[in-house]
């Protein structure tokens, strides 16, 4: 049986390790701040932002959730960043995407101070990520290279294969991963044969966002698979063929509506990975423990504490 890496345990270890620092920047005048902007109320990111601002009560870190309506304009939007910028007592600011689509995306994320960037997306801090500069790195990039480190998966010399070029998840995995020394490529839905490419992947991070699309001719024989995907999938006919017609799956199914799926084939992957992130439990716990370190991280410079 391959290993399971545990994203929950992994997120516990992290928050964890942020106490003792929360505790000291506390102590030292305030807790760190972050402030979250919810657009609209696009059900997936709704929940999203009930849980970030869930884990900053729990770590005794400041939240605030400014909800600007679904017709909000980008002029408005940067009015708002451009006030949250200027206050003193917040750390981070989070966009919550995706935005409405009369929203120009770009300009907003290019609005948020470099320093109070806790996802990592100015272009600043992509130019640091790319140049491997300090500065904050994409949540669920940063929390799959925690995932390999705390497993001691070595990553120096493997073939590392991202499927999925988001400059959210995969164009930052990609460019983690080869820090840390992989061999790295970087595939999508447009790759000619994909699975084929997918096989030489000793790592192998699926971020496509397609449910259960990496099936056994994908997977590399002792693979190390890593799943980023999470669907709401709300077909019964799909949901019984991935799972199965395993019945302690398909009852979830029945009483919930949906079932929560990855990218990868989850009864595959058992059979061909030697270690591989379940969905749900795997790389989704990390992005939000991965933007507390990053909050708290903004905090300590802010602090002039590092
Ligand atoms: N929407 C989906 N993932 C993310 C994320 O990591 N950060 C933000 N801001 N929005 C998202």
């Amino acid at each position: 049986m391959p290993e399971i890496l545990d994203g929950n345990r992994v997120r516990d270890e992290i928050k964890a390790e942020l106490k003792p620092r929360i505790s000291t920047l506390t102590a030292k005048g305030r807790p760190p701040g972050l402030a979250v902007v919810l657009v609209g109320s696009n059900p997936a990111s709704e929940i999203y932002v009930r849980n970030k601002v869930k884990t900053c009560e729990d770590l005794g870190i400041h939240s605030e959730t400014l909800r600007p309506p679904e017709s909000v304009t980008t002029g408005e939007l940067l009015a708002t960043i451009d006030a949250l910028n200027a206050r003193d007592d917040l750390d981070g600011i989070l966009v919550q995407l995706p935005l409405p689509p009369q929203v120009d995306s770009k300009r907003v994320l290019l609005a948020v101070a470099p320093a109070k960037d806790v996802d990592g997306f100015h272009p600043c801090n992509v130019g640091n990520l790319v140049a491997a500069l300090p500065g904050p790195r994409p949540c669920t990039p940063a929390g799959i290279m925690e995932l390999l480190k705390r497993y001691r998966i070595p990553v120096a010399g493997k073939r590392a294969v991202v499927v999925g070029r988001s400059d959210i998840v995969g164009k930052p995995a990609a460019l983690l991963l080869l820090h840390e020394h992989a061999t790295v490529t970087i595939c999508h839905s447009k790759t000619a044969d994909l699975a084929g490419v997918c096989r030489e992947g000793e790592i192998l991070v699926a971020a496509l966002g397609r449910p259960a699309m990496i099936t056994a001719d994908f997977i590399r024989p002792g693979a190390v698979v890593i799943d980023v995907g999470t669907t709401r999938v709300t077909d019964r006919a799909l949901a019984a063929r991935v799972f199965r017609n395993a019945a302690d799956k398909l009852a979830s199914f029945d009483k919930r509506g949906f079932a929560l799926m990855g990218d990868v084939d989850p009864v595959d992957v058992i059979e061909k990975a030697s270690a591989y992130t379940p969905v749900p439990g795997g790389v989704g716990p990390l992005t939000i423990a991965m933007l507390m370190a990053n909050t708290v991280a903004a905090a300590e410079r802010r602090a002039g504490l590092c």
